[in-house]
């Protein structure tokens, strides 16, 4: 798609259950959003008409069916979307999409000996979130990409149900990331490592022309833990293994790592001394595992690369200043009895219920939202309809490559995180946009919550 342009999608259902087209980090008209109020049902079809009103960047699609998300987005209902604009279109970026311009949707997943998918909404899953042993990228095993420019730009998509990775090369490489959810940051920003929870995603740019093959791989994250979780955000230069948090487990997989988690993958590269020690005592996280997400085999001709620009983009100025007011949103699991009974997972305290409005905001202001995370797990906090800035986590800045825009925020154990969110148009005093973690075991279970825009 092109910013500017209005598009009308038609969506067809064939499937044998009700579902959604949500399309993810888009803003547009409720009624145009795909979320549980949308519905499309077997046989049934749907038509979202909206202007793109996007800076460039990649946006992504996925069911969002009523407590039905996680297992229809596993089975594969989910895809990417570029927006394309002028702004971006003249800078002097990889450009050429399948060429040097790659898309990449991580979805872990979890097959049965027969190759069918397995979805399990034991406790377990529930509560960590559905993850699997094989990564597939844009729906493949072990992907191989013959790069025939020295520069590729690698734009990612963390569209796994509830697994977070830290995505790097193999080799140590550093490479520059370029964008955030909602589009360009205002500079390229030089590091070794990205972190994407489910929802999040970036774009960087990576260098071969050493001609040498190399690996984008992925270490996916423990997102159980108290304390040190928010602490790895805060620092300004690329995260450290040390600054991983494996001291604070307070619950583990003990019991889980039968049949369907294969064997463990080998450590290394990216995973720390510290890490590899405490490996015995986490053996039962299934979250710690290494993925290569693409191996990189650079063509024996190439396109030259040429030098990457200074500038990107102009974000938006932030100013918590504009802001009418500040709603508070807590996370929380309600572990035990709570839980048990499936009604743990909740935003100030309640469970999603489609027929309550939990918040109604005037179009044409500002606002913060402060989301608190009261679970001793990390929840990627998502809000449709806008692209919002991070003001602070706990009071600091937010790290560099969290300045841009974004949809999705990760929000870790005992931390408060603040958002700055700009509503500008698009009401409707009926039809509900959604908040919710992102972790789709989470949302199924009830960790969402709904806001209209009213004039
Ligand atoms: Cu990506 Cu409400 O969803
Ligand atoms: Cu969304
Ligand atoms: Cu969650």
């Amino acid at each position: 798609m092109y910013a500017g342009d209005t598009v009308r999608m038609n969506v067809t259902s064939d499937l044998s259950e009700t579902a959604t087209v949500h399309w993810h980090g888009f803003h547009l008209p409720a009624r145009a959003d795909g979320g549980p109020h949308q519905p499309i049902e077997p046989g049934g079809s749907w038509t979202a008409r909206f202007d793109v009103r996007q800076r460039a960047s990649m946006f992504w699609y996925h069911s969002h069916a009523h407590r039905r998300s996680g297992p229809q987005v596993y089975q594969g209902l989910a895809g990417m979307i570029y927006v394309r604009d002028s702004a971006s279109e003249a800078l002097d970026l990889p450009n050429d999409y399948g060429v040097d311009d790659i898309p990449l949707v991580v979805q872990d997943r979890a097959f049965a000996s027969d190759g069918s998918l397995i979805y399990s909404t034991r406790m377990h899953n529930v509560m960590m979130g559905m993850m699997g042993d094989t990564m597939l990228v844009n729906g493949i095993v072990e992907p191989v990409f013959e790069a025939k420019s020295d520069r590729l730009r690698l734009r990612l998509v963390n569209g796994s149900n509830a697994r977070f990775y830290r995505f790097g090369f193999d080799d140590g490489r550093s490479f520059h990331q370029i964008g955030t959810d909602g589009g360009l940051l205002a500079a390229p920003l030089p590091t070794d490592n990205v972190v994407l929870a489910p929802g999040e995603r970036a774009q960087v740019i990576v260098d071969v022309s050493d001609g040498r093959p190399v690996s984008l791989v992925a270490d996916g994250l423990e997102i159980m833990g108290m304390g040190n979780m928010g602490r790895r955000m805060r620092g300004s230069g690329p995260m450290r293994d040390s600054d991983r948090p494996v001291d604070n487990w307070m619950m583990g997989d003990r019991g889980g790592r039968g049949g369907m988690m294969g064997e463990r993958e080998r450590r290394d590269g990216m995973m720390g001394e510290r890490e590899r020690r405490d490996g015995m005592m986490g053996g039962m996280m299934d979250e710690r595992r290494r993925f290569t997400v693409l191996d990189i085999r650079p063509a024996a001709s190439r396109r030259r690369a040429i030098a990457m620009p200074r500038q990107l983009a102009t974000l938006p100025q932030i100013d918590p200043g504009d802001a009418v007011r500040t709603r508070r949103f807590v996370l929380d699991m309600g572990m035990g009895m709570r839980m048990m009974r499936g009604g743990g997972f909740t935003i100030n305290g309640k469970s999603m219920d489609m027929q309550r409005i939990d918040e109604t905001v005037r179009v044409d202001t500002t606002e913060i939202w402060q989301v608190e995370n009261a679970s001793m797990m990390a929840h990627p906090f998502h809000i449709h309809d806008v692209q919002f800035r991070i003001l602070d986590r706990n009071g600091r800045p937010p790290d560099a490559a969290e300045q841009g825009l974004k949809d999705t925020v990760v929000v870790y154990p005992g931390e408060t995180v603040r958002l700055l969110l700009r509503f500008e148009d698009y009401t409707d005093p009926d039809l509900p946009y959604m908040y919710h973690c992102h972790i789709l075991e989470h949302e199924d279970a009830g960790m969402m919550g709904q806001f209209t825009v009213t004039a």
